[in-house]
């Protein structure tokens, strides 16, 4: 049976209720992280609170707990259900109220936190790719913050199964910002580009990682605006999130993308995104 926390309660799923008057049911008032967690190692844990402190800040709500109480809270977590590989949801709501749209004062913010098994992109799909569909980006101008109001996102993930795709790539004004629930990077004229951080999308977490490996070995990258053109013609196109790693996009919008194979520039970020988890899981990162 999977324990979760809740408001300082480790208990049993089952067990764990909310009040309907919680903001976070009315009004979708609160903010979220998913942490990847590798042989009960939790991955880029300081740029994942460095992340929620910044949503939580964006929103106007003050975080209950500091960073050591937190690490404490997860590893708690991870080891109550099992250690090894996980997926770790941590929501922060601004807790029950009467429904008013104004901020209230003095309501005490409802922490829900939860794990489940954690299971890596198949072979399958590393070797054959996903296809993705491109869709008008209506979303709002605050995509930075892990808004659990997460309609638009429903929305438009729902749009590519509905077309027969894994992922929608969402096209703002003529600009690429990103997937439904990930980050895009795609390879145009053997330069891997990612656009910029800024309001229109989340600023992923898995994607600053894969920077990371490509300044460290020597690819060619760029954080830069995309065009829906440089997207047509893109020898490559991937996807970014703490859940999918980083997969390869081999058919958009029903067209091949390269020659319809996963590109050499994914296969090298790929192996060297496993090099990471290892030395993660053996406690060699700090
Ligand atoms: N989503 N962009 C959006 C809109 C996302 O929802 C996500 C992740 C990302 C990638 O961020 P990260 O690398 O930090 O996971 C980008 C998570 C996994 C989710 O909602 O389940």
């Amino acid at each position: 049976m999977s324990i979760v926390f809740l408001n300082g309660n480790f208990l049993p799923e089952v067990e764990a209720t909310i009040s309907p008057l919680d903001r976070g049911f009315i009004f979708g008032d609160g903010v979220y992280e998913v942490i990847p967690v590798y042989g009960a190692k939790l991955f880029r844990i300081n740029e994942h609170l460095q992340r929620l402190d910044n949503s939580l800040s964006a929103i106007k709500l003050n975080n209950p707990y500091g960073h050591k109480r937190w690490l404490e809270l997860f590893k708690k977590l991870i080891e109550i259900n099992g250690n090894g590989d996980q997926s770790l949801y941590l929501q922060i709501t601004r807790g029950k109220a009467v429904r008013d749209h104004a901020i209230p004062n003095g309501a005490t913010p409802t922490v829900f936190m939860m794990s489940s098994g954690l299971k890596s992109p198949t072979q399958d799909v590393i070797e054959n790719g996903i296809s993705a569909v491109t869709c008008d980006d209506f979303r709002w101008k605050k995509c930075q913050i892990k808004s659990i109001s997460l309609i638009a996102n429903v929305l438009l993930r729902q749009y590519a199964i509905d077309n027969g795709a894994a992922e929608s790539i969402l096209i703002r004004e003529g600009e690429v910002t990103e997937g439904a629930a990930s980050n895009i990077f795609v390879v145009v004229d053997g330069t891997l580009i990612t656009p910029p951080k800024g309001p229109l999308l989340l600023p992923g977490i898995t994607r600053d990682l894969i920077l990371e490996i490509a300044q460290q070995n020597n690819i060619a990258y760029a954080e830069a605006s995309l065009s829906m053109d440089q997207l047509n013609r893109a020898s490559e196109v991937m996807l970014s999130s703490s859940t999918k790693e980083i997969l390869p996009v081999t058919l958009l919008d029903q067209k091949p993308v390269g020659n319809g194979k996963p590109g050499p520039i994914f296969h090298k970020l790929y192996s060297l995104y496993q090099v990471y988890k290892d030395k993660l899981r053996k406690g060699e990162l700090t």
